[in-house]
């Protein structure tokens, strides 16, 4: 397990961002994770956990110990009369293990196809699109603790996910590496197509019925659409976090703006469309330095080719500032802001 020295964070996260790792260890094994606990430097150093950097703005370099996880591994754990169970390793890249699902003739992870990032860093931020998120597929993980070095599993309650929140974003951040994901694929399998856009997919193509791999084919379209790809526009997805507010102040932001996009929640609240906000603030397409609002979703931050972390702030901030002063919403970042 070497030790390296003053790497280049540039390629591992898709925004594209220029930082380095003061020490960087590769981490393929649960038992690697135990070697860096009891290493008598490494052990006591705080620690960066890095998975595919598809959730991270870097404004500078990292002094924490960056463990880079890759541990590999795909299998089916169980097939059971109702579901399946199926384990990847957390370094697996997510979007291959989608498709590997798919291959193995197991479905129900094609709405999340597509998402950039890894296994490990899926429930983190307990991701989501299209009407599934990760928490409806989620059976338990194994991660190991970074001070004692002992491997616990987590069940799905004991993960605590919220919309783009787990335990791994609170109590536990930084102190656990997450090794292994395993997923309960239900049977027989059912096609979410709740989502609008779905919806108008299976309209206009007039299949009725779609199977599996027509539902990943049509999220492949939708996201490829209306998202940037980071392997040539560098971003992390959506920036924001939809916001929540109560019908109340949902009612009084529709009296003075009828075209708000919201969406009811089940306990009452209403979720509000960030991209809508930012978007009628006028931000699409405007830049800051090398930082950018692109053009087809803005809620998504892009890297025009030079950006540095500090104008990717600067412009969240702009964003903040202005949907603040027209809406009465503070709008939280996604990712995590390094
Ligand atoms: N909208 C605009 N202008 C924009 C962007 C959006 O008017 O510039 C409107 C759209 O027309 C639509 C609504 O806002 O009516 C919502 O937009 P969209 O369907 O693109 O979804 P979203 O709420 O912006 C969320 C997730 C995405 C996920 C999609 C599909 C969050 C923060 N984002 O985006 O997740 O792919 O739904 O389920 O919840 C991610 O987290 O990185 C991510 C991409």
């Amino acid at each position: 397990m070497p030790i390296e020295k003053n790497v280049s964070l540039k390629a591992y996260n898709t925004f594209g961002l220029p930082a380095q790792a003061e020490t960087l260890v590769r981490v393929t094994s649960e038992a690697d994770v135990r070697r860096v606990v009891d290493h008598p430097q490494l052990g006591r150093a705080p620690k960066f956990i890095l998975g595919g950097g598809s959730n991270v703005v870097l404004t500078r370099d990292v002094t924490a110990t960056v463990l880079k996880i890759e541990i590999k591994g795909l299998r089916v754990v169980e097939v059971r009369h109702n579901a399946v169970i199926i384990e990847a390793g957390a370094g697996e890249t997510w979007h291959d293990t989608v498709a590997w699902t798919l291959e193995q003739g197991y479905p129900g992870l094609e709405n999340l196809a597509l998402i950039p990032g890894t296994v490990g860093a899926a429930p983190v931020q307990n991701i989501g699109a299209y009407g599934v998120e990760l928490k409806d597929r989620f059976e338990s993980l194994d991660a190991v603790d970074l001070v004692t070095g002992r491997t616990v599993t987590l069940s799905r309650e004991m993960c605590h996910f919220g919309y783009r929140d787990s335990v791994f974003k609170q109590a536990l951040a930084g102190k656990s590496v997450i090794t292994r994901v395993r997923f309960r694929l239900p049977r027989p399998w059912l096609a979410e197509l709740s989502y609008l856009e779905l919806d108008r997919k299976r309209h206009d193509s007039g299949i009725g019925n779609p199977g599996p791999q027509q539902v990943f084919d049509w999220v492949c379209e939708i996201r490829r659409a209306k998202l940037p790809d980071p392997a040539v526009i560098g971003n992390v997805g959506s920036f924001f976090k939809n916001p929540v507010v109560t019908e109340e102040q949902c009612r009084d932001i529709i009296g003075r703006d009828p075209e708000i996009v919201h969406y009811p929640m089940p306990d009452g609240t209403v979720k509000l469309a960030a991209g809508w906000l930012i978007d009628a603030c006028g931000w699409k397409g405007k830049s800051i330095g090398g930082a950018g609002v692109y053009e087809k979703q803005a809620l998504v931050l892009v890297n025009r080719g030079s950006a540095s972390g500090g104008e990717v702030v600067t412009l969240a901030r702009a964003i903040q500032e202005s949907v603040y002063g027209r809406f009465g919403i503070r709008l939280e970042p996604e990712p995590v802001v390094v």
